[in-house]
C-alpha cells in the first residue's frame, strides 16, 4: 500500500471513531507524568509505553455484542514491573479488567477471597493472603506515588488507537529516551462507527451479513510521524510455529521496528524470540527458579538494546 492510501485510511479511521471521552484530561495527566521528576523518579528518566490486553470491536453503537482479541494482559502487567525495576517510568495502556502489575500473587477474586468480616462493621485481610495483599498495595503505591507508573484503560479499538496517538505525541519530546512495547492484541477488522447499527441487531431478521473494514496498521505512522525517535518493539503472535519467525521478520522490515518479539500462543509464557536486524535471540524463562517469568530476561535484553540505541544517538549527536 502506498503512503497516500495509508494516510487516507488512517484519516478515515480516526474520522469515523467516536470522540475519546476525557481526551484533554488524559493529555494533561500524560504531560504531568512525563515531565514530573520526583526525587525517586529522577531527572531525564527513560519512559516506556507498555500496551496490554485485547481491543474490542463493537458491532452496535449501544453495544451489546462485540468481537474480542485474546490477551490476558499478563505479559504487559509483568513487563511493567520489570521495566519499573530497571528504572523506567511506565505508561501502561491496558484493557479494562485484565491482569494488573503487582497483582499476580492475588487470587482470582481478591475482594471476596482475601477479606473477611471481623465483626458487623469491620473487615480484615485473611491471614492466608496477608503477605500477597501487603506486597500488592505497597509496590503499587510506591510506583504510583514515586511518579513511575501511570495506568490508562481502554476497551475498544477506537479508544486504544486514539490513546496510543495521544501518548506517542506526548512522548515525542523524549526522543530516543522513549520506548514503545506494543504487547496488546489489536483488532485487524472493525465496523466504522457511522455505518454501525445504533440499536441491538435483531436475530429475527435471519443470518447476519456484516462487512468489516481493515484496521490500518498504525505501526508505520507511529515510527515515522507520531514519535519518530522512539525505540519501538512490536509483538507477533501466531498459533502455527512454521510461519511465526517469517511473519515477525516481515513486520520488522515493513514497519521499521527496532525489534519484534515473536511468540506462540501455547508456549508464550516459557519462551519468546526477539527478532532484530542482526539476527534472532531466543529468550527463555529460567526453569530452575520457581516463579520465574520470561518477561524478566526479555525486559533485561530490551533495556540493554535501548541503552545501545541511546548511546548510538548520543555518539551521532542526535540527542538534545
Ligand atoms: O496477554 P497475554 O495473555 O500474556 O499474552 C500476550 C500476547 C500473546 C497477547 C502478546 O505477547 C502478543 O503477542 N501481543 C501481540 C498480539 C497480536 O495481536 O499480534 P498481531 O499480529 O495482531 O499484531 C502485531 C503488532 O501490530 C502488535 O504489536 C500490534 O500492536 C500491532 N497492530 C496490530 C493490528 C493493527 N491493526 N495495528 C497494529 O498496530
Amino acid at each position: 500500500m502506498d503512503s497516500a492510501t495509508l494516510h487516507e485510511e488512517i484519516h478515515s479511521f480516526f474520522e469515523s471513531a467516536p470522540p475519546l471521552k476525557d481526551s484533554a484530561k488524559i493529555t494533561d495527566k500524560l504531560n504531568r507524568f512525563i515531565h514530573f521528576d520526583s526525587p525517586s523518579s529522577g531527572k531525564g528518566r527513560r519512559v516506556v509505553c507498555v500496551t496490554s490486553g485485547g481491543t474490542t470491536v463493537p458491532l452496535e453503537q449501544r453495544c451489546v455484542r462485540y468481537i474480542d482479541n485474546f490477551s490476558s494482559g499478563h505479559r504487559g502487567a509483568a513487563s511493567t514491573e520489570y521495566f519499573i525495576k530497571a528504572g523506567y517510568k511506565v505508561i501502561l495502556l491496558y484493557r479494562r479488567g485484565t491482569c494488573q502489575p503487582y497483582c499476580s500473587s492475588l487470587p482470582e477474586d481478591p475482594l471476596l477471597e482475601c477479606f473477611e468480616l471481623a465483626d458487623d462493621s469491620n473487615f480484615q485481610v485473611r491471614q492466608s493472603h496477608s503477605e500477597a495483599v501487603k506486597g500488592a498495595i505497597m509496590n503499587h503505591h510506591a510506583a504510583v506515588a514515586g511518579g513511575l507508573l501511570l495506568k490508562l484503560p481502554f476497551t475498544t479499538i477506537f479508544e486504544y488507537l486514539q490513546m496510543l496517538r495521544i501518548i506517542a505525541s506526548s512522548m515525542k519530546s523524549l526522543e530516543c529516551r522513549a520506548m514503545f512495547y506494543l504487547a496488546a492484541a489489536v483488532s485487524d477488522f472493525y465496523v466504522p462507527w457511522k455505518s454501525m447499527a445504533e440499536h441491538k441487531i435483531q436475530s429475527a431478521s435471519g443470518p447476519l451479513d456484516m462487512r468489516l473494514m481493515q484496521v490500518p496498521k498504525m505501526l508505520s505512522v507511529l515510527r515515522t510521524e507520531w514519535s519518530p525517535s522512539a525505540f519501538c518493539i512490536s509483538f507477533k503472535l501466531e498459533t502455527d510455529s512454521k510461519i511465526l519467525l517469517e511473519k515477525a521478520n516481515m513486520a520488522l522490515k515493513k514497519y521499521k521496528m527496532h525489534s519484534v518479539v515473536a511468540n506462540e500462543l501455547l508456549t508464550r509464557k516459557e519462551e519468546v524470540t526477539v527478532v532484530t536486524e542482526n539476527g534472532n535471540i531466543s529468550v527463555r524463562r529460567d526453569k530452575t527458579r520457581p516463579g520465574s517469568e520470561v518477561e524478566d530476561p526479555l525486559v533485561e535484553l530490551l533495556v540493554k538494546k535501548h541503552s545501545t540505541y541511546i548511546n548510538d544517538a548520543i555518539a551521532q549527536d542526535l540527542v538534545f
